[in-house]
């Protein structure tokens, strides 16, 4: 096996080593060392056709991540990482750019489609299956955006101001988590994080990713987020990507003045080697075992998994009704993701949602798209009427959430809002399924509709997944990973962008339930929160001590229906008496479990240190204190009728500033 190795390149050629040749590959040092092949994105291959890179490949659109966190399942997270790996070990790509797992502080982001949670607990260890599914197959990853890149406003400009405790317990423990999984490299962000790019930011690349977490692979930056390439090298990013010509100018001249050493460029160039290496050696792995249909499948389960029921009368399934009118143009072509980046180009022929409910109930069928004239509602309030159940079909796509700017607002266009309104009040019964990428504030309509589904930007397999949901033909059970506020001026920043200059990350490490737990708010939908056609009891709550920081907290969930299905149920933790603030509670452990009718299912969930420490700024690393910390167990974040605690009394010796 040849070793790409650094004897045998001049220092001009491991300089080239560290930026990109053209956007896509790794420099090849004249033909010394193999080039590794990066392609986007997370929820699919979005790859340049590298004959002709104006040409986007077609691949399997997945559902988008947080869909994909919607399923809390982490074995279909691994699933969904390997299809990705599939098709880039068939066409030839390298190094998958994904996970991302910046943190959802604000539903306004453009690119919260992309990233899992507002917890950085569930952000982390779906990010770190992910990275093992993706790299069981020898296809590398990219863990992004390192850091604090949490809205696309001014993303390239605007730095992120975050107090060291917030970085920690927030920003930064999904990468630390996932660092477990041995990423192969990490892509850093556009912005600058306390006032230096991370590009640059020696504290974040080199003291706390490599020093503190351990990372031992390659830094590269995101796609023009390097803006001094000398800096950059200092504070240890590895490649900068794309190519920049200002390496071969600017690099020579810093070493020839002893601004930077030939040590410093070796170390650097030694990460693009250990990379190309990585790729070489992982060969053996790269076997494809499933078909583009399989991997459709799998798009469909995984969606089917992830949509959440927000409301539900009865209404659904829809197994009695006889005649069903579906409205809107998004029932015959669906948004199946965000823009930028991340958006994936499938060639799949998208059957009409109509029509699979249709096929699926056997019920008579009408439709209409969206229409603004005025004549056309006289019609649409007919067929309302005339129906046994109306299906309304909204949302927004690319051209509303998208890397690259942040929505405006959360709620659905006005035309959108007002056909809720104005059918609702001639239909019998109302189903509404939102297909969008982020919280949508529904409090506008949300008492007009009998049913209310979140379908997300569920990819290709959007509508095959959701009429089965509808027709009963699967059973819900998606929750979610973010909460759904009533108003978007209930949120800690509101519409509030920051001034061109810092974004303050004043919340501190109150971010999403953290913060409507805090300030003690009403939401529309909780974190974890998510219905099923089952109904699902919680009891007998016991705590059994293992260790010293180590808890099994034990439930029963009994299936109280006559209809199967999944329960995902949460534990988390509050820490009764701190000397610092903490939140309210912590999400620690989750729980998926499939139930039968009228079967009860006993679930154990694992606490251990993580689940109680804190980042301590004065002693710079977690720590947790001795004292009571209550565990509280249930179906999302404001629904926990278990509730049970513990003692931690840990070695003296642990402990400091004891009151
Ligand atoms: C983009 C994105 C990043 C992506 C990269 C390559 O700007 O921020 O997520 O992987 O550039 O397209």
């Amino acid at each position: 096996m040849k070793k790409n190795d650094l004897k045998n390149l001049t220092l001009e050629e491991k300089i080239s080593l560290l930026t990109g040749d053209g956007n896509w590959k790794t420099a090849g040092a004249n033909g010394k060392v193999k080039q590794a092949w990066l392609s986007d994105g997370p929820s699919g291959l979005r790859m340049h056709n590298p004959n002709n890179v104006s040409e986007t490949l077609r691949a399997t659109a997945l559902p988008t991540c947080h869909v994909l966190s919607y399923t809390w399942d982490l074995a279909l997270c691994y699933e969904y990482a390997q299809t990705i790996a599939e098709e880039a070990i068939l066409n030839g790509a390298d190094v998958l750019l994904g996970p991302g797992v910046n943190i959802k502080r604000s539903p306004l982001c453009g690119r919260n489609f992309e990233y899992f949670s507002e917890d950085p607990y569930l952000a982390g260890i779906m990010g770190k299956t992910y990275v093992e599914g993706m790299q069981s197959k020898g296809i590398g990853t990219s863990v992004k955006h390192y850091c604090a890149n949490n809205r696309e406003f001014d993303r390239c400009h605007q730095s992120g101001d975050v107090d060291e405790r917030a970085l920690h317990e927030i920003y930064l423990k999904p990468f630390e988590m996932i660092m477990e999984a041995k990423p192969w490299t990490v892509m850093c962000s556009y912005n600058p994080v306390n006032g230096i790019y991370a590009s640059e930011n020696k504290k974040l690349l080199n003291d706390v990713l490599r020093g503190q977490f351990g990372f031992d692979g390659l830094i590269m930056s995101d796609w023009g987020a390097v803006h001094n390439p000398v800096r950059a090298v200092e504070a240890t990013l590895d490649l900068c990507m794309p190519y920049s010509p200002r390496y071969a100018e600017e690099i020579p001249a810093a070493v020839a003045e002893g601004r930077l050493s030939e040590k410093q460029i070796d170390e650097r160039a030694q990460k693009v080697l250990d990379l190309l290496n990585k790729c070489e050696e992982a060969a053996p792995l790269k076997k494809v075992t499933g078909t583009k249909e399989s991997r459709h499948e799998t798009a469909v389960k995984i969606a089917r998994e992830g949509m959440v029921l927000l409301k539900n009368d009865g209404v659904l399934p829809l197994t009695s009704a006889k005649k069903v009118f579906v409205y809107g143009n998004i029932a015959k072509n669906p948004f199946i993701s965000g823009g930028g980046s991340g958006k994936v180009k499938t060639d799949f022929v998208q059957t009409p949602l109509h029509t699979l409910i249709g096929e699926k109930t056997g019920a008579q069928i009408e439709y209409e798209g969206a229409n603004a004239w005025e004549p056309f509602w006289r019609n649409i309030y007919q067929k309302a009427y005339e129906a046994d159940v109306t299906v309304i079909t909204v949302g927004h796509g690319p051209e509303t959430e998208c890397e690259g700017f942040d929505r405006s607002s959360i709620r659905l266009s006005a035309e959108q809002e007002d056909a809720i309104l104005r059918i609702a009040a001639h239909a019998n019964k109302t189903v509404v399924a939102v297909y969008a990428g982020s919280a949508v504030d529904m409090s506008r309509w949300i008492d007009a509709a009998d049913a209310v589904v979140f379908a997300g930007f569920a990819g290709e397999g959007v509508n095959e997944a959701l009429s089965d949901l509808l027709c009963g033909k699967a059973n819900f059970c998606g929750k979610l990973t973010e909460t759904f506020p009533l108003s978007l001026a209930d949120t800690f920043k509101g519409g509030a962008t920051g001034d061109g200059e810092a974004d303050v990350y004043d919340d501190g490490i109150f971010v999403g339930y953290r913060y409507f737990d805090k300030m003690k708010k009403e939401v529309l939908f909780p974190f974890g929160y998510g219905l099923s056609y089952a109904k699902f009891e919680y009891s007998n709550l016991r705590i059994e001590k293992k260790g010293e920081y180590d808890y099994d907290v034990i439930y029963d969930i009994t299936n109280v229906s006559s209809v199967a299905g999944k329960e995902i149920s949460q534990v988390y933790v509050k820490d009764v008496s701190a000397m610092v603030h903490r939140p309210e509670k912590e999400l620690k452990g989750f729980s998926k479990d499939f139930i039968a009718p009228h079967e009860t299912r006993t679930v154990r969930v694992k606490l251990d240190f993580s689940s109680f420490a804190y980042y301590n700024v004065s002693l710079g690393r977690w720590y947790a204190e001795n004292g009571w910390f209550e565990v509280y167990a249930g179906g999302s974040s404001r629904f926990l009728p278990l509730k049970g605690r513990l003692l931690l009394e840990a070695d003296e010796k642990t402990q400091y500033s004891v009151r």
